[in-house]
């Protein structure tokens, strides 16, 4: 008997696809779980292309899946320019980025992360050419009690403008300030400087989180690192100034 050509193929994929991955745990989690979105080669292009578009100015910005192949992370603890730890990652994994439409991990093991973590490292050389590990410690991170008084706030304000955080994220915060409708990313594409009123950021939630992002920067898409600019206190100010205009003093207690 002669079975018909698509009835053949389908069985060589179902036999075929369980054992492709069957010696590498990180490649089947990817397959299963991130692929779809970061695309076979991890750069990005996955079959989901249409992610949700925001109108503003008069423009659409799309949200694209990140391109691991460029070796360039936001969330890190790491110092700007640097890759993030693996624990970083995980981290991200993990929690998944919902304002970026990028599903949570939680269901997965420690083990299946770990594995997805040094799996998606093989799309990009910068791994292989390590980094300069003094430089790229980790920060460590212990908020201050001030963080979220009158003073602090004030002195937060002071430092939004005299740094120009406006300038891309609006005098109220509202990510409308005169740059804003001209950023693009480190690919070229149109991004959208974060409006603090908009109740969901990617990763600055809680004050430790925040003072991660001005410490290290957001590698890639033209938010800078103020760790040489502002000093250790300053940037904890900045704290206070953006957890009000996130409306987020009540959960750290002010
Ligand atoms: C529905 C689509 C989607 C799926 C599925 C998805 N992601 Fe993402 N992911 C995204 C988008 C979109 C971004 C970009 C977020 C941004 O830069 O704002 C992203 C960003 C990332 C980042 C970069 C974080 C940083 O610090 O810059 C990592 C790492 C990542 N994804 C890993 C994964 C892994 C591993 C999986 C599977 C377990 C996965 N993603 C599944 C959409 C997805
Ligand atoms: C050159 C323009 C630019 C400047 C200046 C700038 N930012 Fe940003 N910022 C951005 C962009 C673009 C994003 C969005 C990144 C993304 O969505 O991936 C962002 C994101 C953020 C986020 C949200 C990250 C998240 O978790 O979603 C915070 C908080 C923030 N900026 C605070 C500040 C503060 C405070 C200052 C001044 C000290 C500042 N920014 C200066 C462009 C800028």
């Amino acid at each position: 008997m002669q079975l018909p050509i698509i009835v053949i193929i389908a069985l060589m994929l179902f036999i075929l696809t369980p054992c492709a991955n069957a010696g590498d745990p990180g490649k089947s989690v990817y397959t299963q779980r991130c692929m779809i979105c970061h695309g076979p080669g991890g750069d990005g292009k996955g079959r989901v292309t249409a992610l949700p578009r925001v109108a503003k100015f008069g423009k659409l910005f799309t949200i694209l899946p990140r391109d691991f192949t460029t070796g360039s992370f936001k969330f890190r603890t790491t110092p700007t320019g640097c890759l993030p730890t693996d624990n970083d990652l995980l981290i991200t994994i993990e929690r998944g980025i919902q304002k970026a439409y990028m599903p949570s991990n939680a269901g997965l093991t420690q083990k299946e992360l770990k594995a997805v973590v040094e799996y998606i490292k093989t799309f990009s050389s910068a791994w292989q050419d390590k980094p300069n590990e003094t430089v790229c410690k980790p920060i460590i991170v212990k908020i201050p009690s001030y963080v979220g008084t009158h003073e602090s706030i004030a002195k937060g304000e002071d430092l939004w403008k005299r740094k120009k955080c406006w300038e891309c994220h609006g005098q109220d915060g509202r990510g409308d300030g005169p740059k804003a409708d001209d950023l693009r990313d480190n690919g070229d594409n149109p991004i959208l400087a974060y409006d603090f009123t908009s109740c969901v950021s990617k990763a600055t939630f809680s004050p430790e989180k925040a003072y991660l992002a001005y410490t290290t920067g957001l590698n890639g898409t033209g938010m800078p690192s103020y760790q040489d600019t502002l000093n250790e206190h300053e940037r904890w100010h900045l704290v206070s100034y953006t957890m009000k205009l996130m409306g987020k003093l009540r959960s750290i207690g002010k």
